[in-house]
């Protein structure tokens, strides 16, 4: 098992991470337990938690439906009035049991509720393990923008059990995988060469790895100033074009935008001469191999262009893109045209 510190609490990762739990929940007296989960973590994880946990036997299990569409204001209302009738006081503990949006929202309602009570995570996504559960933001979707609510809020501990993964779907890991791969091309050569050479999705030691490597940048940036933005490197494409597609009504996961992202964005890397043509290859190949391309009508062009202007990376009117600068380091770039941009997306298209 790997304990990994974060700002003010503990990530522990594997089989025995259960075994953590139990002990955190011994050594902290809680007066209440709420479980949040969607029908999906609660027909898969549940039950093994509560078989694990005999302190989590009596809690009280808040089941939510599952998707993105429900991280909304609505289900957050619903939930507050749960825990009203429920009589949960500040000394009362959460916690999350699914992917990001169970950790998104969850994190959020606890957060608010009675000016913030404790919360835990308990992701059971690879995206959510990987990327979404560790690093403190939590918030829900408003008037169809994503994660426009929100706050930065830790959990008192996040307990990652790869074994969760077994019920996940293959389309789901690929989501998560698309994560992995960008902590890696920004923050460490050696984990890239690795995940390179192997065509394994997830371990024990690539989910240490990449959270390890989230961990590292949160714990200096916890409120995104400086070296935090680095986890946007394929976002201002791909988030982009993951608005488009959602605005389409067409269906896309994030973690496949994302790659089309970093795909296309270490493509102006590399006009940049930030990383070789060799790197981007490399990196073309990689992602290429795993997530099929996505078509980019005229109309999601147009769309892709439209969502950009409002990244929030962007400063005075200009373009920010957090770029690789050689593979394992970083640059946040503010002087990208959107020629360029029109430049990516041909050679994207072309493949
Ligand atoms: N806070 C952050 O830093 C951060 C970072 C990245 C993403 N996010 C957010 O995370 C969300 C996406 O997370 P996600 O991809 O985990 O989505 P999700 O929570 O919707 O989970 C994906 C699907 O998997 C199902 N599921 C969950 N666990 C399962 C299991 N063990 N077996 C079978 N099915 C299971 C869910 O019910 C759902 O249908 C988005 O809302 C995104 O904005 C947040």
């Amino acid at each position: 098992m790997t304990t990994i510190k974060s700002t003010n609490y503990n990530i522990y990762i594997g089989e025995n991470s259960i075994e953590k739990l139990n002990h955190f929940l011994s050594k902290n007296l809680y007066s209440k337990y709420i479980i949040i989960c969607d029908e999906n973590s609660s027909e898969h994880c549940l039950p093994k938690l509560l078989f694990a946990c005999e302190k989590l036997q009596g809690a009280e299990i808040i089941e939510l439906e599952s998707g993105e569409e429900n991280k909304t204001l609505e289900t957050c209302a619903n939930v507050w009035g749960a825990l009203t009738d429920i009589g949960v006081d500040r000394k009362s503990l959460i916690i999350n049991l699914g992917g990001g949006v169970i950790s998104d929202l969850g994190g959020f309602v606890a957060s608010t509720y009675k000016r913030g009570i404790n919360f835990i995570n308990i992701p059971t996504t690879l995206l959510s393990m990987v990327d979404a559960s560790v690093g403190g933001k939590t918030g829900i979707d408003f008037e169809g923008i994503k994660n426009l609510i929100g706050t930065i809020n830790t959990p008192k501990a996040i307990f990652i059990n790869p074994s969760f993964l077994n019920t996940l779907s293959q389309r789901q890991i690929k989501n998560g995988y698309a994560e992995v791969i960008k902590i890696a091309l920004i923050a460490d050569i050696k984990f890239w060469q690795e995940l390179k050479k192997s065509n394994l999705f997830y371990s024990d030691d690539i989910i240490a790895k990449a959270v390890e490597l989230k961990n590292n940048i949160v714990k200096k940036d916890l409120f995104e100033n400086d070296i935090r933005k680095s986890l946007n490197f394929g976002h201002s494409i791909g988030h982009a074009l993951e608005s488009a597609y959602i605005k389409s009504g067409k269906d896309i996961l994030h973690g496949e935008a994302i790659a089309a992202g970093m795909i296309m964005e270490s493509y102006i890397a590399a006009q940049h001469k930030k990383i070789t043509k060799k790197e981007f290859e490399e990196i073309n190949a990689k992602l290429n191999s795993i997530y099929p391309p996505i078509k980019l009508s005229k109309e999601i062009q147009k769309l892709i262009f439209e969502f950009i202007k409002y990244d929030k990376k962007n400063e005075s009117n200009h373009l920010c893109f957090a770029l690789p600068k050689s593979i394992g380091a970083y640059e946040l770039s503010c002087d990208i045209k959107e020629s360029e941009i029109q430049e990516a997306i041909t050679f994207y298209q072309k493949k």
